[in-house]
C-alpha cells in the first residue's frame, strides 16, 4: 500500500503522516507545493525525512506560476466572486493540488491519496472531486473523517508520543484553521467562531490596517491582454510576479480585508476573515478595462453567469464540463480585453481613475453633449422610446379603465 499525502509540513499533516503509517501500514509519499503561501519548503522536506520518509518519496514543487496563470487568471477573467464578497482564494487552489497529487500517484504507483481537510468543510469536497475526476479508481483517505481523536489534546498527545515537534503553545488567540497562497489567506475558527465579535488584529497576516496605512495616494497602472494582467507601471511581468507585486501594494495600503459569513457546500454557515490584497486590486482593474472593451451584451451575459461560475469553483467542480463550458464562453469574451487602467490605492480603497485601450468601444463623438457633427441623430430616440413604451402604455390604459 502506497499513499500520496498532501503535506504542508505543519503539525496536523505531520500527525496524519504518522497516523497513516500506523493505521494502514502504508508507505507514505509526501507532496508539498509552493503556491506562494510565503513559507519555506525545505523545512517540510527536512521534517518528512525526520519522520522517516525516504528521500525518493518526498516531492516538493514550485507551482506559483502555474497556479496564477492557469487557475487564478482564468477565474479573474470571469470577475468571480462568491456570495458577493469572497474572491475564492482557497477554492481555486484545490484543483491544482489534486491534479499534482494524482500525477505523483501515477508516477510512483500509489493506489491512494490523502488530504488533511476536515469532514466539515468545503476543502474535502474540492480535493476529492478533483481526485475522482482525474483518477476514477483512486482510493481516498481522509483521516479527519476516520480517526478517533476527540479534540486537540488527544492529537497533541499522539504527536508527543511520536516525536513530532509541537511548537510551543502559540494557540491563544490564533484561529484554528489558516490557509494561504499567492491569492489570499483565510482564517477560520476559534476566536472567529462568534460572528458578532470583531476579529482581533492578530488574525490579519498580509495586510496592514487601513487605519495605519499611509495618508498618501499610491498611483499605479495595470496593463491587460486578452483579459489577463500583463504589466505593472508599463513593465511586463509574469503572472506570479505581477500578483506578488500587487499583493505588496495592497498590503501597504490596507487593501483586501473581508470579514464574512458564508454558506459552505455541506450546508452550514461559517465565519471567516480573508485577505486578498492583490486580487482586490486586480478585480477592480479588470472590470475597468472591460468597461471600455466589452460590448454591453457580452458584458451583461458574463455578469449573469458569473455567480454560477463562482459557485462551481466554490463547490469544487473545476474539472466538470459545465465549468469548462462557461470558461470557454468567458475566454471568448476576453479577445479584445486589452489596454491599461490607472488606479489609486488609498487607505483600504482601490479607486479607478483612468482606462485606455486600442480596442476601446468608447466613442467620445457619440457620447458628447457638444456638437457631435451628425454622429447621432437625437430624433431617432423618439421612436426608440415610443416602441419600448408601447406595452407600458397599453397596460397604463387598462389600469385607467
Ligand atoms: N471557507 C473558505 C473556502 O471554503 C476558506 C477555507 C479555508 N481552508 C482551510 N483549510 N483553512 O474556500
Ligand atoms: C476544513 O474543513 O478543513 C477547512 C474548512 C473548509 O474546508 O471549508
Amino acid at each position: 500500500k502506497k499513499v500520496v499525502l498532501a503535506y504542508s509540513g505543519g503539525l496536523d499533516t505531520s500527525i496524519i503522516l504518522k497516523w497513516l503509517q500506523e493505521t494502514y501500514g502504508a508507505e507514505v509519499v509526501t507532496f508539498t507545493a509552493d503556491l506562494g503561501q510565503g513559507e519555506e519548503l525545505e523545512p517540510a522536506r527536512k521534517k518528512a525525512l525526520m519522520l522517516g520518509i525516504k528521500p525518493d518519496n518526498i516531492f516538493v514543487e514550485d507551482l506559483r506560476e502555474e497556479f496564477v496563470r492557469d487557475y487564478v487568471f482564468p477565474m479573474f477573467r470571469a470577475n468571480a466572486v462568491y456570495e458577493g464578497v469572497y474572491l475564492l482564494g482557497t477554492s481555486i487552489a484545490r484543483p491544482l493540488i489534486s491534479k499534482k497529487q494524482i500525477e505523483i500517484a501515477k508516477k510512483v504507483g500509489a493506489d491512494a491519496v490523502c488530504h488533511g481537510a476536515t469532514g466539515k468543510g468545503n476543502d474535502q469536497v474540492r480535493f476529492e472531486l478533483g481526485y475522482y475526476a482525474l483518477e476514477p479508481g483512486i482510493k481516498i483517505i481522509a483521516p479527519w473523517r476516520e480517526w478517533s481523536f476527540k479534540g486537540r489534546e488527544e492529537l497533541l498527545k499522539f504527536a508527543r508520543d511520536h516525536q513530532i515537534p509541537v511548537a510551543k503553545d502559540k494557540e491563544g488567540e490564533a484561529p484554528f484553521s489558516v490557509d494561504a497562497n499567492l491569492l489570499h489567506s483565510s482564517s477560520e475558527g476559534k476566536v472567529l467562531e462568534d460572528p458578532a465579535k470583531k476579529a482581533p488584529e492578530i488574525v490579519y497576516q498580509r495586510t496592514i490596517s487601513p487605519m495605519t496605512a499611509p495618508d498618501k495616494v499610491t498611483t499605479i497602472k495595470i496593463g491587460f491582454e486578452k483579459g489577463d494582467a500583463i504589466s505593472l507601471d508599463g513593465k511586463k511581468q509574469s503572472p506570479a510576479t505581477l500578483l506578488k507585486a500587487l499583493n505588496d501594494l495592497g498590503r501597504d495600503n490596507g487593501i483586501g480585508r473581508i470579514d464574512l459569513v458564508e454558506n459552505r457546500f455541506v450546508g452550514m454557515k461559517s465565519r471567516g476573515v480573508y485577505e486578498t490584497p492583490g486580487g482586490t486590486i486586480l478585480l477592480a482593474a479588470h472590470r475597468a478595462i472591460e468597461s471600455i472593451t466589452l460590448d454591453r451584451g457580452a458584458a451583461h451575459l458574463k455578469d449573469e453567469i458569473m455567480p454560477r461560475y463562482a459557485e462551481l469553483i466554490y463547490n469544487g467542480f473545476w474539472f466538470a464540463p459545465e465549468r469548462e463550458m462557461l470558461q470557454a464562453l468567458i475566454d471568448k469574451s476576453q479577445e479584445h480585453v486589452e489596454g491599461e487602467v490607472t488606479l489609486e490605492l488609498y487607505k483600504g480603497n482601490v479607486i479607478v481613475t483612468g482606462r485606455e485601450s486600442p480596442k476601446s468601444l468608447y466613442s467620445p463623438t457619440l457620447v458628447t453633449f457638444e456638437d457631435d457633427k451628425g454622429a447621432y441623430d437625437q430624433k431617432d430616440a423618439q421612436g426608440f422610446i415610443k416602441l419600448n413604451a408601447l406595452r407600458l402604455r397599453t397596460l397604463g390604459l387598462r389600469n385607467k379603465s
